[in-house]
């Protein structure tokens, strides 16, 4: 059995369907914070099968327990943890608090039963912000704002506990920008409010319910002044993840692995394959420069391929057609 934390969420879903996929049992733990309980009819609906689900809060130790008491779990990919950068400056001991002793409450469990393979969500905001792209694992780390220390913190408990303890597994996954939807345009990322990203943005400009994007800055040193990411379908992400589990089960110790495409795409260029996909115009107008941004940030994803012989397949026309179909789905239903 695989303990999926945050497993109703946008990144989890697509990897529960792909563990279920795969032929594993899995039970998902999420306390539907960021997430809909319908989610699971999804994923029955794509795979066939209906994971166990728990709704429980990880910061609830008693609750974890009980899953782990009833379930015979031999991994666990965790998900689960606030992720809106803005908001953790805003109310950081809340994100301190779910995001660390979530993650605390998790291992200490995992410990007691002897459960000691995990598969961690981390993100490219550990680079921080000096680092040149194309970055590599082992470049020095560092964060600008809560959500990103909770991220470096809990790279840095995983590792000491593997220093107490050589029996542990661990793989510290670090996200590029996660875009697009499940082919099926059944799952896929649902923001509540008005999003903070480039692309949930965008397909709401594009779907009528916002007026125009705004650019964040045309004067950064890039191809058309725009900055840089490193999109990633989600599909592909998620793949990530069950051959990371596969790693953990083969090779005890830790490993920070990058998952990105390696290429980079600007604002522009995002704008206008989003705009071929959904055939309509996206209105954009360009304004200051959001502080704390970066102007390039995109993978060497060498470590993935050597490692987990896995690398990003879809393309950004492939990961925009799949967001704008989830967003027409989304808004018949
Ligand atoms: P998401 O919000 O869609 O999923 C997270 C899930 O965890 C939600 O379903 C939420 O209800 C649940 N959750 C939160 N706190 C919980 C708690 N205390 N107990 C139980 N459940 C809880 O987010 P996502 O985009 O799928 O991201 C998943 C993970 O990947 C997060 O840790 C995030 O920080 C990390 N990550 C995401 C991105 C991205 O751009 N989406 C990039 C890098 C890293
Ligand atoms: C975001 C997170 C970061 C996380 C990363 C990967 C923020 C501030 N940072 O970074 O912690 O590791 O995702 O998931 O949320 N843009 C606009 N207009 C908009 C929104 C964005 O021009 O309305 C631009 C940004 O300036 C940037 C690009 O689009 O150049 C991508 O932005 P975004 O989707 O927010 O992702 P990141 O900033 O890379």
């Amino acid at each position: 059995m695989i303990l999926v934390t945050g497993g109703t969420g946008y990144i989890g879903s697509h990897t529960v369907v792909q563990l279920i996929e795969a032929g594993h049992d899995v039970v998902i733990i999420d306390n539907l914070s960021n997430s809909k309980l319908d989610v699971l009819d999804k994923i029955q609906e794509i795979t066939g099968v209906r994971p166990l689900f728990y709704h429980i809060d990880l910061l609830n130790m008693d609750d974890v327990e009980r899953v782990f008491n009833q379930n015979e779990i031999k991994a666990v990919i965790h998900f689960a943890g606030f992720k809106a950068v803005g908001e953790s400056v805003q109310i950081p001991m809340a994100y301190y608090q779910n995001n660390i002793t979530g993650t605390l409450n998790l291992c200490m469990i995992m410990d007691k039963y002897k459960c000691k393979n995990i598969v961690f969500s981390s993100s490219a905001t550990v680079y921080g912000l000096n680092n040149i792209s194309p970055l590599t694992e082992d470049l020095p780390l560092s964060a600008t704002n809560p959500y990103g220390q909770t991220k470096l913190m809990i790279e840095n408990i995983l590792k000491d506990i593997y220093v107490s303890d050589d029996e542990w597994s661990i793989s510290l996954l670090r996200y590029f920008n996660p875009i697009g939807a499940h082919h099926s345009s059944l799952l896929g990322e649902n923001p509540r409010g008005i999003p903070n990203n480039l692309v949930p943005y965008i397909a709401q400009v594009a779907e009528g319910s916002l007026e125009k994007l705004k650019v964040f800055g045309d004067d950064y040193d890039t191809i058309d002044g725009t900055g840089v990411r490193d999109y990633i379908h989600v599909e592909d992400l998620a793949r990530g993840h069950i051959l990371a589990l596969n790693y953990v089960f083969k090779h005890k110790g830790v490993e920070a692995i990058n998952l990105g495409t390696g290429n980079g795409s600007s604002v522009l260029e995002v704008i206008k394959a989003y705009e071929k996909e959904c055939g309509k115009a996206i209105p954009y107008e360009i304004v200051a420069r959001r502080a704390g941004d970066v102007d390039i940030c995109f993978a060497n994803p060498q470590k993935a391929k050597d490692l987990l012989k896995w690398e990003a397949t879809k393309t950004l026309d492939e990961m925009c057609r799949d967001s704008w179909n989830f967003m027409v789905t989304t808004r018949k239903s």
